[in-house]
């Protein structure tokens, strides 16, 4: 099967690459000449680092170069059975995007959006036949990552999910099915890990670092939020948590902090800048963490039963399957444990506890426990069986 990429970014030239290295041909379009320039220029570098350790051979390698070309219009997707677009994240231009698309190709192909936060139903809405539209989103970098989330809209028929799963899973990812709604399943339950730390560090529980070291030392997660915030860039991170907030209703769960903003106003951007919550110019001296067990593990648990919460309550409202929930979480960001299995583990009622102590004293929102955590705990249930 041919497949079309459209926008040759950083995600579009990385989903290439995966259809690619599965043997398809690709077609890479972008209305920037320069941006395909790089994205070519980019693959050549990581198909000669991959030879180099032995991982592809030469000839494998030069087959994924040339079974990617880069185009600038529509016309070459005639064939194509899946077309993915991965353009800027705006809707008015995705809308116009996939409303020309159909023109071109043919009337099977399948036509997706690799957008994170837009609703794959309002894309939808843009073709003539909104059936065939589906979101499949990948995670950065798209080659190394191995969680896609498929989206199917309300319009989406249920052989267009199914093929577009069956195609995604045979290149060799895992894929988890979601509801349509803000953040998925990934961006949606994993807004704590960000949210809570700041706020932990807001009220001056713990310094960035002592917070980082307890996440990883005593949490088992593979960067502490502060590292990871830097790694993603606070401009990134923080539009994604102010679009869930607003697309929510401003549901106060889900608040974007002052620190992050002002981090972002400042230009502290994370590594890509130099500055962030840390300092990565040369010669910087990493500040060291205060390693009081006590006061970490106390971090780690806060942190920790608000992210198990925002899982519990995805799974009542039914954005995914226990299992999808838990895949996704430790394919698509790492996390050490499924947090439903987790909390399972732990014990659902010392879970709710947890977060009812927290809403008692700050009776705020944020720390509102899922009804299902309660049901579960009253019933003596576990998440998964
Ligand atoms: P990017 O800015 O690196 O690349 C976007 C590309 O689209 C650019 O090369 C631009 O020239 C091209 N483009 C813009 N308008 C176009 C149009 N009308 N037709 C054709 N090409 C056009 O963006 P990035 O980061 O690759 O993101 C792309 C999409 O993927 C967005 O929807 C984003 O939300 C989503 N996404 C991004 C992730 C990330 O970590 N960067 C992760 C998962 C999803």
């Amino acid at each position: 099967m041919e497949i079309g990429v459209i926008g040759a970014g950083t995600m579009g030239s990385g989903i290439a690459q995966v259809a690619a290295q599965s043997g398809h041909k690709v077609w890479l379009f972008d209305t920037n000449e320069a941006a395909l320039e790089k994205a070519t220029k980019a693959l050549a570098k990581i198909m000669a680092r991959l030879v180099e350790k032995g991982r592809l051979s030469e000839a494998d390698a030069q087959g994924i170069k040339e079974r990617i070309n880069c185009v600038s219009d529509y016309q070459s997707f005639q064939n194509c059975g899946f077309v993915i677009e991965a353009i800027v994240e705006n809707l008015d231009v995705k809308r116009s995007v996939f409303s020309s698309l159909e023109d071109h190709v043919s009337d099977t192909c399948i036509l997706a959006s690799n957008t994170s936060s837009l609703s794959i139903a309002s894309i939808a809405a843009s073709c003539q036949r909104p059936e065939r539209v589906v979101g499949v989103h990948f995670f950065n970098p798209a080659p190394l990552m191995p969680l896609v989330e498929i989206v199917p809209a309300v319009q989406t028929a249920s052989d267009i999910l199914d093929q577009t799963k069956n195609l995604i899973d045979g290149w060799k990812k895992v894929t988890v099915v979601t509801k349509d709604t803000p953040g998925f399943i990934v961006n949606r339950v994993a807004r704590p890990f960000y949210g809570e730390a700041i706020r932990i560090y807001e009220e001056g529980i713990a310094d960035m670092a002592t917070i980082d070291w307890a996440m990883k030392e005593i949490g088992g997660f593979r960067m502490g939020p502060f590292e990871l915030m830097d790694y993603i860039g606070n401009d990134i991170n923080y539009t994604v948590t102010e679009t869930v907030w607003t697309a929510f209703y401003y549901d106060p769960r889900y608040k974007p902090s002052f620190t992050q903003k002002r981090m972002m106003e400042a230009g502290y951007l994370g590594r890509k800048s130099g500055r962030g919550y840390y300092d990565y110019k040369e010669g910087a001296v990493a500040p060291e963490p205060e390693k009081n067990q006590v006061v970490g593990e106390a971090i780690v648990w806060r942190i920790l039963i608000l992210l198990m919460n925002e899982a519990a309550d995805a799974l009542h409202l039914n954005i995914a399957s226990a299992q999808d929930i838990d895949l996704a979480m430790t394919k698509g960001v790492n996390y050490p444990k499924g947090l439903l299995q987790w909390a399972d583990e732990e014990g659902i009622q010392k879970v709710l506890d947890g977060l009812d102590k927290l809403y008692l004293a700050y009776h705020e929102e944020r720390y509102r426990a899922s009804v299902l955590l309660r049901q579960k705990a009253a019933f003596g249930q576990k998440f998964l069986g």
